[in-house]
């Protein structure tokens, strides 16, 4: 069964980390009736909604897909680029320990989940303010006994890759060539945002469906145009974190199988 992990937001979310984004007051209560109507869309695509408690200590610990990669085989868990988001991998670990076999990257490495985009068997992975190449080499190391081939990506203009660009499906990557080198995702159909809608390429597939933030109704309209089942959810507040749609949740297959907790963890 498709699951996701999520967690809720946390009463700190204004003290979270920003690279790209001039800082503005996000009003907490509204981000968590954003985030509770972002799971409930999830859950009417079907898919299982494990919540996690809120981090009070850890303002941008709700963006869960940054400390951990997930794959059919095994979770990897990250050593985030931004310092003060570390701690937020030990509960998520212990979460995942349910789902897969653990793994940890180390230092010197560092790596954000949303510098890493899945397609298939091939995975894409940011060279980002974030993600360093120890990071990138750590993962491929871990995921090439399970057939995986790891594709760096230059990253520039943004956060993390997938603010740069998502898989929605049919061979085909929502992008934005504007912040990363796009060389390495020629292979696929692409699809560009629309200017005036820079950050649109940061999208979730859940089953046949992008899920995509209501302030961008171009990009909507031209997925739509392609023959995509597009919904919308609005993220205002959670944007003003420099988030999208990817990063509140981290979805798997559930393959029921119970994996062993590591020692570290119990
Ligand atoms: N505020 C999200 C991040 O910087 O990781």
């Amino acid at each position: 069964m498709l699951t996701a992990i999520t967690r809720q937001v946390s009463p700190t979310i204004n003290q979270c980390e920003l690279s790209f984004h001039a800082r503005q007051p996000i009003e907490v209560a509204k981000a968590i009736a954003q985030h509770e109507a972002y799971q409930q869309c999830l859950a009417e695509l079907g898919v299982h909604i494990v919540s996690l408690p809120a981090e009070p200590d850890l303002p941008d610990a709700v963006f869960v897909e940054d400390p951990a990669v997930v794959v059919e085989e095994v979770a990897v868990i990250s050593v985030m680029g931004a310092p003060s988001r570390r701690p937020e991998a030990k509960s998520l670990a212990h979460a995942l320990s349910r789902y897969r076999p653990i793994r940890f990257l180390t230092e010197p490495a560092t790596l954000d989940g949303g510098d890493v985009m899945r397609i298939g068997r091939t995975v894409f992975v940011g060279s980002s303010k974030r993600t360093n190449r120890e990071g990138i080499a750590q993962l491929s190391d871990i995921l090439r006994p399970y057939d995986y081939q790891v594709n760096p990506v230059a990253v520039t203009g943004c956060l993390h890759l997938k603010s740069a660009c998502s898989y929605v499906g049919n061979n085909t990557i929502l992008i934005n060539r504007v912040w990363i080198d796009a060389r390495p995702l020629l292979t696929f159909e692409l699809i560009d945002v629309p200017e005036e809608e820079p950050a649109a390429a940061n999208a979730v597939l859940v089953k046949d469906v992008v899920v995509l933030p209501q302030s961008f109704p171009h990009t909507r309209a031209l997925l739509e145009l392609r023959g995509f089942r597009v919904t919308t959810i609005d993220v205002s507040e959670l944007q003003k974190a420099e988030a999208g749609v990817t990063c509140t949740s981290l979805i798997f297959d559930d393959l029921g199988t119970q994996a062993s907790l590591p020692a570290s963890l119990s």
